[in-house]
């Protein structure tokens, strides 16, 4: 009999890990530290975008020494397989005003750049008193429109990954350490 989803072990569909659990904690601990330093004193506005980026952004806030708001932003740019439209749409808006504060955007993963790109001439037109990004993973070579990190965590190969707020097919968000899958996971579908 086939397993059920439910029963399945996450970490078993795992090629090769990327990115251990270990590395992603000091990396994000040094990512909350320096991103502390420059914005003490100041209004600072994290904006996550959901529904990936809110692992990142949990753990971030914690490593973080100073006062922080924290608000998140739903965009649509992939379904439940894995190509880019560059059709992007808000899901969910902000619920709070952004007008005169710093606002950094936290974004999972730096893919092709269509969803910054278009998050950042919209929240530009409601007059942040800085917009900045900070993407925890970039991904080599798939950039289409440039994109300007003030921070990022990691740069990994052009490739399908998941695991620390990345998803495939919803699944696999909550392993604690970003991996590639095994080809017979998505073998029917067109991933790349
Ligand atoms: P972009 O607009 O192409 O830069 O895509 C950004 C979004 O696509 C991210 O926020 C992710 O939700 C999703 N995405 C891009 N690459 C991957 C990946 O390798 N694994 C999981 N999600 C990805």
């Amino acid at each position: 009999m086939e397993a059920n989803v439910t029963d399945r072990v996450l970490s078993d569909d795992i090629e090769d890990v990327i990115v251990s659990e270990e590395q992603i904690k000091l990396r994000v601990r040094e990512l909350g530290r320096q991103i502390s330093e420059d914005y003490r004193g100041k209004d600072l506005m994290l904006v996550g975008i959901l529904r990936g980026a809110f692992v990142f952004l949990a753990d971030l806030i914690r490593e973080m020494g100073i006062s922080v708001e924290t608000d998140f932003i739903a965009i649509s740019s992939y379904g439940s397989a894995s190509t880019t439209s560059g059709v992007v749409r808000i899901l969910k808006d902000l619920d709070d005003d952004i007008a005169d504060k710093h606002v950094l955007i936290v974004e999972d993963i730096l893919d092709t750049g269509l969803t910054l790109n278009y998050l950042i001439k919209n929240l530009s037109s409601r007059r942040p008193a800085s917009l900045e990004i900070c993407s925890f993973i970039v991904k080599e070579g798939k950039q289409r429109v440039p994109i300007r990190l003030k921070y990022s965590g990691f740069t990994v190969p052009n490739t399908f990954v998941v695991g620390y707020g990345l998803d495939y097919a919803q699944m696999y968000r909550n392993l604690p350490f970003i991996g590639t899958l095994k080809r017979s996971v998505y073998e029917d579908d067109a991933i790349l």
